[in-house]
């Protein structure tokens, strides 16, 4: 079994699993973001179906990524495009990060549902709640860290974005092309 820092394949671009597992998760935590920050400006009605829906993308989430780890464990990456150490260093960190907080706010969020006494609504089925719930005071700061570690999440894939963006516009063996479908080829 391949590590995080496995020895690359000889292929320029990662797999149409990895491109489709690196894609449903950035789309589905914009929705679970944008889900937990407006909970408040919807109506009141609406707040149980808003957060419902919040922690089943959440929960999503949290078992793609689990897939996409699985993925990246048994599989090697796309050999490094040409660069500075340092660059392919940063990157590796960035990415190892992302990996620790896309699965550390999921995680914290489910403590979080689950010590306030929450069931958890899938729409076809409903599991319920695991235990009564604990007072708002008890329950408050695994709130805020699951914010402070959502914020962080946001804050990590803006810089990724970024450094992907601007590599694609700055080199010329565009980093970004590693994550999109391959151009197909055109036959003469
Ligand atoms: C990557 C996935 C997730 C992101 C980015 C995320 C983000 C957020 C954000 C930004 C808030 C607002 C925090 C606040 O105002 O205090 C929030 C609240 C919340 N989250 Fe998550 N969350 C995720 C996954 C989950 C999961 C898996 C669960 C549970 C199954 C969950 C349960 C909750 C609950 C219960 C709230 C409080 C909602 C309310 O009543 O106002 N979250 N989340
Ligand atoms: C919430 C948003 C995002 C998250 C959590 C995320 C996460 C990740 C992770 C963990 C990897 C490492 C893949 C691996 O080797 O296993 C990766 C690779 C990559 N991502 Fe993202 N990403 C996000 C958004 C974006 C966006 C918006 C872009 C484009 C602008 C992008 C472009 C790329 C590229 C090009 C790679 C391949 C990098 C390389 O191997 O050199 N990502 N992403």
């Amino acid at each position: 079994m391949a590590d995080l820092s496995a020895t690359p394949t000889a292929a320029t671009a990662y797999d149409a699993v990895a491109r489709k597992l690196h894609w449903s998760i950035a789309a589905l935590i914009l929705v679970a973001f944008g889900l937990g920050l407006t909970v408040d400006v919807f109506p009141h009605s609406w707040e149980y179906a808003v957060v419902e829906t919040h922690k089943v993308v959440g929960i999503a989430i949290l078992v793609l990524v689990l897939a996409r780890l699985g993925w990246r464990l048994t599989h090697r990456p796309p050999k490094m495009p040409d660069g500075p150490a340092i660059l392919a260093l940063a990157a590796r960190i960035g990415h190892v990060a992302l990996y620790l907080v896309m699965l550390i706010v999921p995680i914290i969020g489910l403590v979080y549902a689950v010590r306030r006494g929450q069931g958890f609504d899938f729409g076809l089925f409903a599991v319920p709640a695991f235990q009564a719930a604990e007072p708002r005071a008890a329950t408050r700061p695994i709130r805020e860290w699951h914010e402070w570690a959502a914020y962080a999440l946001i804050a990590l894939a803006c810089l990724h974005a970024l450094a992907a963006f601007g590599n694609h516009f700055v080199r010329t063996d565009d980093p970004l092309r590693r994550m999109l479908p391959e151009a197909p080829r055109r036959s003469l």
